[in-house]
C-alpha cells in the first residue's frame, strides 16, 4: 500500500476523458475546434437525433471509428496500464471515452461508462455485436436480418450511462480519485468528484486547463497528459 501525503492510499478510481486522447489524435469535444464546434451535439448524440437521422448520427460515428483505426495509445494511456498492473492496492478505471487505447494500451480493467464505438446494437433483436467498421440505415443486422435498427453502442445525451451501480460502490470506497483530461460539465461523470470528496477521498485532477470543477480537487496538475500522468503515478508508485 502507498502513502499519499500522509494518507494510506489502498484504493484508486482513475477516471479520464477526452484530453487523455487528445495527443493520440483525436479530437475533444469542447476544446478550441472540438467536435462540438462543428456538430451541434442535439443533431448528433440523442436519441431524437437517431429517430430523425439515422444516417447523419451513423456517419458520424463511422467518421469517429474511421479516426481511431488510424491512432494508437499515448504515454498517458500506457502510464496507467503500468500503473494499473504495478500498484499494489486496488484500482479501477472509469473512462467516458468511446475509443479503445486504454485497451490497446494493455489496462487489464476499464469501464467504458458513455460506450464504445466498437461495439453496436441492434434495436429490433436487442443483441450486441463487433462494430462493423462502416454502417448505414439500409445495412441489415448481421444476426436478425432486419436493417434500420442497428446503431453504435454509445450512451447518448439523455440516456443513462453504463454501469452506475459498480461506479457508485467504487466511489464510495475510494481513497484517492483522480480524474484525467475531462472539462467536467457533462454529468454523472462530472460528479463523481463531489461524491469521492464526501466519502474523503484525496481528489487530484490533470488536466491541460483548469476544469470547470477545478475547486473540488486538493491538487492540481495543469499540463500535458503525455507528461504530466507518468509524472504522477511514477510519484504514487515510488511512495509504496
Ligand atoms: P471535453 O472535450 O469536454 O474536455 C476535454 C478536456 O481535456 C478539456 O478540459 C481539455 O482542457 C483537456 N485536454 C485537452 N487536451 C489535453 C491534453 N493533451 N492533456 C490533458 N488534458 C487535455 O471532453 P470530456 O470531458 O471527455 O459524451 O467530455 C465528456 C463527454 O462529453 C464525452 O464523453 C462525450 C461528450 O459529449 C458522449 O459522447 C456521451
Amino acid at each position: 500500500m502507498t502513502t499519499f501525503l500522509e494518507k494510506r492510499i489502498e484504493r484508486i478510481v482513475i477516471l479520464t476523458g477526452a484530453g487523455v486522447s487528445a495527443e493520440s489524435g483525436l479530437t475533444t469535444f469542447r476544446d478550441s475546434g472540438g467536435l462540438w464546434e462543428g456538430y451541434d451535439p442535439l443533431d448528433i448524440a440523442t436519441p431524437t437525433a437517431l429517430e430523425t437521422n439515422r444516417d447523419v448520427v451513423l456517419d458520424f460515428y463511422n467518421l469517429r471509428r474511421s479516426d481511431l483505426n488510424k491512432c494508437l495509445p499515448n504515454r498517458s494511456h500506457l502510464a496507467i496500464s503500468h500503473f494499473q498492473r504495478a500498484f499494489s492496492g486496488h484500482v479501477f478505471l472509469i473512462t467516458q471515452n468511446v475509443d479503445d487505447l486504454h485497451e490497446r494500451a494493455g489496462s487489464p480493467q476499464v469501464l467504458h461508462m458513455h460506450g464504445s464505438l466498437k461495439v453496436m446494437r441492434c434495436e429490433h433483436c436487442y443483441k450486441e455485436m463487433k462494430a462493423l467498421q462502416i454502417f448505414k440505415s439500409s445495412t441489415p443486422c448481421p444476426l436478425c436480418l432486419k436493417s434500420g435498427n442497428l446503431r453504435p453502442d454509445i450512451v447518448f445525451f439523455g440516456e443513462i450511462p453504463k454501469q452506475l451501480d459498480e461506479i457508485n460502490v467504487e466511489i464510495m470506497k475510494a481513497d484517492l480519485f483522480v480524474s484525467i483530461g475531462t472539462s467536467g460539465v457533462v454529468y454523472p461523470a462530472a460528479g463523481f468528484a463531489a461524491q469521492a470528496r464526501d466519502n474523503e477521498a484525496i481528489c487530484v485532477e490533470i488536466n491541460k486547463e483548469k476544469s470547470e470543477i477545478a475547486n473540488l480537487f486538493d491538487y492540481s496538475h495543469i499540463g500535458l497528459a503525455t507528461v504530466e500522468v507518468p509524472k504522477f503515478f511514477s510519484k504514487v508508485l515510488l511512495e509504496n
